[in-house]
């Protein structure tokens, strides 16, 4: 199988450069620029390197150094911002601040080169300070700006490329086609990779992973932790046990479904634990979201090391964690956002050798792909996504059992409607929140001081950035008065129309 290896020298989004090679239909995997070169090398045919941004100034001290062997691996190389910079560095060229940073879009001019094939030139990504200002010998200038007039360079004969810019967030339009000009044009890959093609590699890591080991899984319901439980099940058979743990903050209906799907659905052996009155217990009068989030991680940890003993114990623990749970948590370099359960929420102890998250570099639409190719269902790959917290990050402030209701039923009303509407897989993610507002109504002739509940619907292919749905008004109208008129203690319903940024899906 022909790869891409990204050396990871600590940006922001580096994943994101793997996703865009693997949507170009090679696959591409994140490595720490500290791997030895057999890790570079083996388990697949190396056709090139990619070496990503950082925040680090080049000739600071401890600045992350280029691989001594990266030339010698004899394939295209092409550098990132401080992937751009190390490289020149490296190579004798000359790095320092510019006249000015350049942060956000910025013109761009190329010249007629293979890596910009099919490219226009309209405008890229821009965020840095320092910038290459004397080429390393070979090299020559094949993009600028105003501001940096080296802003990409070439070494044809050496097959050594950089660009200052970002082509691999989503505000550099013509990213993409960079990606396949460097895999195709550059690197000579035939492409045809599939996210369907990983789940053979991801079961031969995780028995390597596992060896004898005893191990369980934490199924939440949803497409993430099954398709992660499924591929150990495949890796190590019957040595996986599966527990599903009812929280009590689960959805109307959702243990009892959920078992169902398991059990009837994919065959699996699934312990089921009711630990509701736990969990509710520990969040009593804990109104700040972080503090919840970390309650649940915890509590979750600790339910699931004792079920394991009773169970006979277990070495390790499935997570069905994927990517952006660890960039939102502010695992690595990034900043949090907010601690997903099952990373920025997890406790300091835990009672487990170590963690199996076969997931955790992938997209959601990528887990969606590998869970169809897998055999799972579609419609419990395409059920739609929900926070391992559950209906604890919907309700702002205290968690009571009132409260609770009010979202399970305002949020059952919300997906039967839109059920019935046939909208069901156009929108990413749908669900109600009690804001803890309470406003004045009148009802039949008297007045009422009741809960506003908000109405949350969104599009998006990833969870990273989302746009709010844009439902029809008669069906709003429609989930609008059912609320009302069949919740108590709800007078009030509201349309949430933030997108992502500057909101995020879930209210906490
Ligand atoms: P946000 O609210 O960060 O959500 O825009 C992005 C996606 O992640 C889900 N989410 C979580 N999933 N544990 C999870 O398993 C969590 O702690 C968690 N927090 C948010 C959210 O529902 C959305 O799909």
């Amino acid at each position: 199988m022909e790869k891409i290896i990204v050396l990871d020298f600590g940006g922001q989004y580096n994943q994101l450069i793997a996703r865009r090679v693997r949507e170009a239909g090679v696959y591409a995997e994140v490595l720490p620029y500290t791997a030895v070169p057999e890790r570079l090398t083996s388990g697949g045919e190396l056709m090139g390197v990619i070496l990503t941004g950082g925040p680090d100034s080049v000739y600071a001290e401890g600045a992350k150094q280029l691989p001594g062997y990266l030339l010698e691996l004899g394939v295209p190389i092409l550098g990132i911002c401080y992937g751009m910079q190390a490289l020149a560095c490296h190579l004798g060229g000359a790095v320092a601040p510019a006249k000015a940073g350049e942060f956000g879009h910025t013109p761009i001019h190329y010249a007629a080169h293979p890596l910009f094939a099919d490219m226009t030139g309209d405008h890229v990504w821009m965020n840095h300070v320092d910038a290459v200002q004397q080429l390393p010998e070979g090299f020559s200038t094949i993009a600028g700006t105003d501001l940096c007039p080296i802003a990409a360079m070439a070494d044809d004969g050496r097959r050594l490329y950089a660009v200052q810019f970002h082509p691999e967030v989503h505000h550099t339009p013509e990213g993409p086609q960079l990606f396949k000009n460097f895999v195709f044009n550059i690197c000579g890959c035939k492409g045809g990779w599939a996210a369907e093609n990983l789940a053979d590699s991801l079961i031969a890591q995780i028995r390597t992973q596992a060896g004898d080991s005893r191990v369980i899984s934490a199924l939440s319901g949803g497409v993430d932790s099954s398709v992660a439980s499924v591929l150990v099940h495949k890796a190590i058979g019957d040595r996986l046990k599966c527990i599903f743990v009812d929280h009590g903050m689960l959805r109307h209906n959702e243990a009892r479904e959920v078992l169902t799907f398991y059990r009837d659905e994919l065959g699996m052996d699934v312990h089921f634990v009711d630990a509701s009155e736990r969990f509710l217990s520990k969040l009593k009068g804990v109104t700040d979201p972080e503090q919840k989030r970390k309650i649940i991680g915890t509590e979750f940890i600790r339910v699931f090391e004792e079920e394991a003993k009773k169970l006979g114990g277990a070495d390790y623990l499935v997570q069905g964690t994927i990517y952006p749970d660890v960039i939102e948590s502010g695992a690595g370099s990034a900043a949090v956002i907010k601690s997903h359960h099952n990373v920025g929420g997890l406790p300091k102890n835990v009672d487990f050798k170590g963690l199996i998250e076969p997931l955790r570099t992938l997209f959601k639409d990528e887990v969606r792909a590998l869970g169809e190719s897998i055999g799972i269902p579609h419609h419990l790959v395409w059920r739609q996504p929900f926070p391992g917290p559950g209906l604890a990050v919907r309700i702002i402030g205290e968690i009571t059992p009132e409260k609770l209701e009010i979202v399970r039923h305002s949020d059952y009303i919300f997906r039967t409607e839109v059920a019935q509407a046939g909208l069901e897989s156009a929108i990413w993610q749908y669900f109600t929140v009690y804001t803890g507002v309470r406003s004045v109504g009148v009802m039949g002739d008297d007045r009422t001081y009741d809960s506003v509940v908000a109405l949350r619907a969104v599009t998006s292919t990833d969870a990273m950035t989302v746009e709010f749905s844009e439902l029809p008004y008669p069906l709003l109208r429609k989930i609008s008065s059912r609320i009302i008129n069949e919740v108590p203690g709800c007078n009030r319903v509201v349309y949430d129309i933030t997108s992502k940024p500057p909101g995020t899906i879930e209210w906490e």
